[in-house]
C-alpha cells in the first residue's frame, strides 16, 4: 500500500560530519599504545608471502597494481595479530580490503551480529561511521576504529534524535522503526532498528498497525509494499542508490533480453519494478552464488560487483554502478594508520549509548 506519511526535517541542517582527531590523540593510543609504522616495500620475501592473497582477487585487481597493495597488506594483517584486533569490512570495501585485510565481511546485520560476538578488544570497522558506532554500542568496553570517521552516510545525515522526538509528538503512541543506517543518537530515540534483510520481519513483529520508518523513504516505500501495516516515512535517500533510474534498466535488458537484475531495495520504486531480485546487500550477493547469471546488472555500489566477480569470475557483470564517496574514504593506507596509532576511535555518550543499545539489541535479538 501507498505510504501514510512522508515526513521531513523543518530545516535544513547541515549534514552530520566527524572531524577526526590528530593521530595518537585518542585514549585509545594512550591505552595500547603507538606503534613504529612498519616498512612498506615490494621486494621477493613480500611477493612470496602475500601470493595467496592476490590469488583471491587476481580476476579484478590487475598485476601491476599489487605491489602497490601488497606491503599495506602485509603489515595490517601483522599488526592486526600482534595487536589482537579485528577487522570487520562491508561488502562495499574495495576488493583488497574485503578479501585481503577482512576477518569478517557482510551486509549491515550481518556486521552488527558479527560485532556483538567479537572477542578480541579491538575492532577496525572498514565501513562507514554508523557501523562502526553500531559496533560500539554493541562494545562499549571494546576499543572501535574507524579509519576515517568522515565516511559518513547520505540516509544517517537525514536526521537527528531530535526529528525523532518531533515525529513521536506528531504520532503519539506509534512504533518507530530506524533503519542502521542512523547515528547512535537517532537509534537511542527510537523503539527498534532494522536493516535491509530484515526491515519487513522488524516492522511486522511490533504488532501495531501504524509505524513510524525512518529515515530511508525508498525502503519505507518497499517494505509498505509488502506488509498491512501502514507506514509513515521519513524523506531521507541513499545518495548512490537514489541515482539509478527505470530508463537505464530497461535500456540494459532490451540490449540483452537474457540479463538478470538485481536491485538494493534504497533504490526508488520505478527501479525495483525491473529488478528480477531486491534485497539487502548479502541477499544480493547469495541470489548470484545460487543463481550463477550469465551476465547480471547489480544496482547498487560498484565495490560489490568486483567482490563477486573476484569470487566468482565466469559470472559477467554489466556494470551502471555508482561509488558511494563514504564507503570509497576507507583505504589500506588508513587502515594501516588506524592500527599503527589507534585512531579514529569511536566516542559515544555512554547515556546515548546504553538506550541506543536496546534498539540494537532487539533487532540483532529477533528470531531469524
Ligand atoms: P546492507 O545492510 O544491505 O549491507 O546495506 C547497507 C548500505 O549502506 C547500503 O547502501
Ligand atoms: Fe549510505 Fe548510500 Fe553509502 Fe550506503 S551507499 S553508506 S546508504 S550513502
Amino acid at each position: 500500500m501507498p505510504l501514510l506519511d512522508l515526513q521531513g526535517p523543518v530545516v535544513n541542517r547541515p549534514p552530520v560530519t566527524h572531524v577526526p582527531a590528530p593521530a595518537g590523540s585518542s585514549a585509545a593510543a594512550r591505552k595500547f599504545g603507538v606503534k613504529p609504522m612498519p616498512e612498506l616495500v615490494w621486494n621477493e620475501d613480500v611477493a612470496r608471502e602475500t601470493a595467496h592473497l592476490y590469488e583471491r582477487i587476481k580476476a579484478v585487481v590487475p598485476a601491476v597494481e599489487w605491489p602497490i597493495f601488497a606491503p599495506y597488506v602485509k603489515a595490517i594483517n601483522e599488526l592486526k595479530r600482534e595487536r589482537n584486533a579485528v577487522i570487520l569490512a562491508h561488502n562495499y570495501q574495495t576488493p583488497e580490503i574485503y578479501n585481503c585485510v577482512a576477518d569478517f565481511v557482510g551486509d549491515s546485520l550481518q556486521l552488527a551480529r558479527e560485532a556483538s560476538k567479537v572477542k578480541s578488544e579491538i575492532i577496525v570497522q572498514c565501513g562507514v561511521h554508523f557501523m562502526a558506532e553500531t559496533s560500539k554500542i554493541l562494545n562499549p568496553e571494546k576499543t572501535v576504529l574507524i579509519p576515517d570517521s568522515r565516511a559518513g552516510c547520505s540516509l544517517a545525515a537525514s536526521i537527528t534524535g531530535e526529528d525523532v522526538r518531533l515525529l513521536r509528538d506528531r504520532y503519539p503512541g506509534v512504533p518507530v522503526v530506524a533503519y542502521v543506517n542512523t547515528s547512535a543518537d537517532v537509534k537511542a530515540e527510537v523503539d527498534i532498528c532494522c536493516t535491509s534483510s530484515n526491515a519487513l520481519q522488524v516492522v511486522e513483529s511490533l504488532g501495531s498497525d501504524t509505524v513510524i520508518f525512518l529515515p530511508d523513504q525508498y525502503l519505507a516505500k518497499y517494505v509498505a509494499s509488502q506488509t498491512k501495516v501502514k507506514i509513515i516515512a521519513w524523506k531521507g535517500a541513499c545518495e548512490v542508490h537514489e541515482r539509478f533510474t527505470a530508463d537505464e534498466l530497461r535500456m540494459y535488458r532490451e540490449s540483452d533480453p537474457t540479463l538478470q537484475i538485481i536491485a538494493h531495495p534504497e533504490c526508488p520504486p520505478d527501479v525495483l519494478a525491473e529488478a528480477d531480485y531486491t534485497g539487502s546487500t548479502a541477499g544480493m550477493i547469495d541470489w548470484v552464488r545460487h543463481n550463477r547469471p550469465k551476465r547480471i546488472v547489480m544496482v547498487t555500489e560498484c565495490s560489490m560487483a568486483d567482490n563477486v566477480q573476484a569470487e566468482l569470475p565466469d559470472v559477467e557483470f554489466v556494470r551502471p554502478c555508482n561509488l558511494c564517496p563514504h564507503m570509497k574514504r576507507i583505504t589500506l593506507p588508513k587502515i594501516l594508520d588506524s592500527l599503527v596509532y589507534m585512531k579514529e576511535e569511536v566516542v559515544i555518550d555512554p547515556m546515548v549509548a546504553d538506550k541506543a543499545r536496546r534498539s540494537v539489541e532487539r533487532m540483532v535479538n529477533l528470531q531469524n
